[in-house]
């Protein structure tokens, strides 16, 4: 507990242990008060996959159903990422998955409605998650991090990040560890390189959910061929 050190402003940051791999930081996240969103959900929902990945992708929060697993991409959208994946060439068993923020944000449910309707998160809370995210950029060390839409995007690269001027094409970034992270011409020191695309719940929402899927898969793509 982070007992005196803790306050709202400082967000997940009191929570996050200086030591240890993924396991360890996701026990501590268990316990995360970072923000006023772990009130009512069910539980943390940490990062899952390979703790040393050459590649992270991050989505927005856990939905209704990782909230009940605690595990991310488990429900609809995250059944669509993995066909995706696969489409494109990339292993899943090769990935990191998480989200920018931890904890399940939904309105409160309508009577006789079994399924919450998830809310998206504001920007105090993304701001109050972002530690976990950068510790886990740190710890996974990944070649490539694929920003799964909006929040995602904002949380990685800043407020004014816009996912529909920069998705398909791969960012150089320069590798500092912390968050937001900043681009750098392409072929200078660093390695680390980031791709913005759609997030998945977005294809199952679109009128043509072909074509965005094909999108979505198109723009995996470019991350399957910077991945070998
Ligand atoms: N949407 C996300 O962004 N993340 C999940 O884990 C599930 C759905
Ligand atoms: Fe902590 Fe993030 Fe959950 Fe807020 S959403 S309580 S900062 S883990």
């Amino acid at each position: 507990m982070p007992g005196a050190r803790g306050g709202a402003a400082d967000g997940a940051l009191p929570y996050v242990p200086a030591r240890g791999g993924i396991p360890a930081l996701r026990r501590a996240a268990a316990d995360c008060r970072g923000c006023p969103l772990y009130e009512n959900a069910t539980q943390t929902v940490f990062g899952a996959g390979r703790s040393r990945a050459r590649v992270m992708l991050v989505g927005e929060q856990p939905g209704d159903q990782e909230d009940r697993a605690g595990e991310p991409f488990v429900g609809p959208a995250g059944h669509l990422l993995r066909s995706a994946l696969e489409k494109a060439g990339i292993d899943e068993e090769q990935a990191y998955f998480t989200n920018a923020v931890k904890h399940f944000k939904f309105a409160p449910v309508a009577e006789g409605k079994k399924r919450r309707i998830h809310k998206a998160p504001n920007l105090s809370e993304m701001t109050a998650c972002r530690p976990w995210l950068a510790a886990e950029v740190r710890r996974v060390r990944p070649e490539l991090i694929v920003a799964l839409g909006a929040t995602a995007g904002k949380s990685l690269l800043g407020g004014s990040f816009k996912v529909t001027e920069s998705r398909g094409s791969l960012l150089s970034l320069r590798a500092e560890s912390d968050l937001p992270l900043s681009t750098q011409e392409e072929g200078a020191e660093g390695g680390l390189h980031l791709l913005a695309t759609v997030h998945p719940s977005a294809v199952l929402r679109a009128k043509d959910r072909d074509e965005a899927l094909a999108g979505l898969v198109a723009d995996l793509r470019v991350a399957a061929r910077f991945l070998g």
